[in-house]
């Protein structure tokens, strides 16, 4: 088998907005759900007031320090970044009508310096934020009008930077809308589902808009989709737990669907009758929804099992969605189960339900990180994980998987979505910086860094079977 990955395989990182740059009030910037969300995406709303610190405010300061974490990427041989806009950087309150210049220049300026280091840069629209000002004024997704103001975002993005990015995403991981519908779709808590489906209606039409604003705009770009590929498998052989794993994967298969196939799959109008669901369509959502992506990304953490087995799911419910865990494998220190081979399957059955390409644009092991007495960290644990990943993807390939790329999670540390913590670090760089905002914010190599650097100046040769 060869032992490399194709001609042209993009390597690089990932990451959002909210969780590297800070600097959440310069140059025009609006407050973001994510803003007000301090303590992460499963915490509470707090109203933010002068004086009182978020971690998220300063992040890793990538706003003010990204020339050299590019260059540290460079160095590791990057091909690849994924980056977010923060919508609250261009549209302030979400509803204006003219952008934010200061906000668009500044990522004109991030662009740049990924091109300058032959960096291509792929650009998510909305990462697990959107303007405080829609959520607050419109009630979020919940509202068409939201539609017409992301589109309008959309389109400002794609005409400025046209000449600078040719990869894009939507929303990133569009299915979490079912588990953080505030993150999600803007909705505040207390909401139905029959509401958060209505309100992810309005995003999946969004999103289709876009795709088409997109291939108007720039004919030569891509656009994808972003899912959590949240893989799951039956506990047993029992017929029954075969039935609900497969309903399982289709609460995020239904994103899939409609984003790759352009219209709602029959199993839903089952789901929506029986949990008294209906749809407010308007005639023109569906030639919208028509505009299916030109790839389809994902990210990669785990795996988890379902059981019909209603008393056996009270018994072993792990911590994470509805899933219980898989006996046959091993947690990270969060509880997140690894399953390596799981990615080689997500690939061939994401390859065989859509036949579109697919991107890895998260992947990654969140670690604590303890400096030895020289500061460096040995972080094995880390390249073990990833190098038994990218192994499964090389056999997918193998297999006949058309894969675009790989960006790990968080090259750098950054802060963590699920609960803003600074000590669940994913990076190839540590981060000086502690959960009380102490630390310098120096930029050190850790050992992982070297060795992916290796992996991509190789094209995969180096990967440990
Ligand atoms: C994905 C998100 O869910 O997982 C990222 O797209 C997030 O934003 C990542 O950071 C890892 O989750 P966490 O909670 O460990 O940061």
């Amino acid at each position: 088998m060869n032992n490399t990955f194709p001609d042209g395989f993009l390597w690089g990182g990932a990451m959002a907005a909210n969780q590297v740059e800070g600097a959440w009030q310069e140059d025009g910037k609006g407050v973001s759900t994510s803003d007000m969300l301090p303590n992460g995406i499963f915490g509470n709303v707090v109203a933010r007031h002068a004086g009182q610190h978020s971690i998220k405010d300063v992040a890793i300061d990538f706003y003010h320090r990204y020339p050299e974490d590019i260059a540290l990427f460079a160095e590791m041989g990057f091909t690849c970044l994924r980056v977010s806009i923060a919508w609250t950087r261009i549209f302030p309150q979400g509803d204006e009508t003219t952008p934010n210049e200061a906000g668009l220049a500044w990522y004109d300026n991030l662009f740049d310096e990924m091109l300058r280091h032959n960096i291509q840069p792929m650009v998510t629209l909305s990462h697990y934020e959107m303007p405080w000002g829609l959520v607050e004024n419109y009630g979020g997704w919940g509202n068409r009008d939201v539609i017409t103001f992301f589109e309008r975002y959309a389109r400002t993005v794609f005409t400025r930077y046209q000449h600078k990015v040719k990869l894009w995403l939507t929303f990133n991981e569009i299915n979490m809308s079912l588990h953080a519908p505030l993150t999600g779709v803007g909705l505040q808590d207390g909401c139905s589902k029959a509401e958060i489906y209505q309100a992810i209606h309005h995003q999946l039409v969004a999103s289709g808009l876009a795709v088409n604003a997109l291939h108007d705009i720039i004919p030569d770009a891509k656009i994808g989709n972003m899912l959590l590929g949240g893989l799951t498998y039956p506990l047993s052989c029992k017929p029954e737990d075969v039935f609900a794993a497969l309903q399982d994967n289709r609460q995020w298969q239904f994103f899939g669907d409609v984003q790759c196939r352009g219209a709602y799959p029959g199993y839903m109008q089952r789901f929506f009758r029986e949990n008294d669901i209906t749809l407010h369509i308007e005639p023109q959502d569906h030639d919208a929804l028509r505009h299916t992506v030109d790839f389809i990304s994902f990210s990669y953490y785990m795996t988890g099992c379902v059981t019909a087995d209603a008393e056996l799911v009270e018994k072993m419910r792990g911590n994470i969605l509805d899933m219980v865990p898989n006996p046959h494998l091993e947690s990270s220190e969060w509880g997140w189960q690894i399953d390596p081979v799981g990615l080689r399957t997500l690939l061939n059955v994401l390859r065989d339900r859509y036949q579109k390409p697919l991107f890895i644009v998260e992947n990654g092991l969140g670690a604590q990180d303890t400096p030895d007495h020289e500061g460096r960290i040995h972080d094995h644990y880390r390249i073990s994980y990833l190098n038994d990943h990218l192994i499964q993807v090389r056999e997918a390939i193998a297999d006949g998987v058309e894969l675009m790329g790989y960006t790990s999670w968080g090259p750098i540390d950054l802060i963590s979505a699920s609960k803003a913590e600074v000590g669940k670090r994913y990076g190839f760089i540590y981060v000086d910086l502690q959960q009380d905002g102490s630390g310098t914010l120096a930029r050190s190599r850790k050992e992982s860094f070297y060795w992916y650097k290796g992996i991509i100046a190789s094209n995969g040769a180096l990967l440990k079977a």
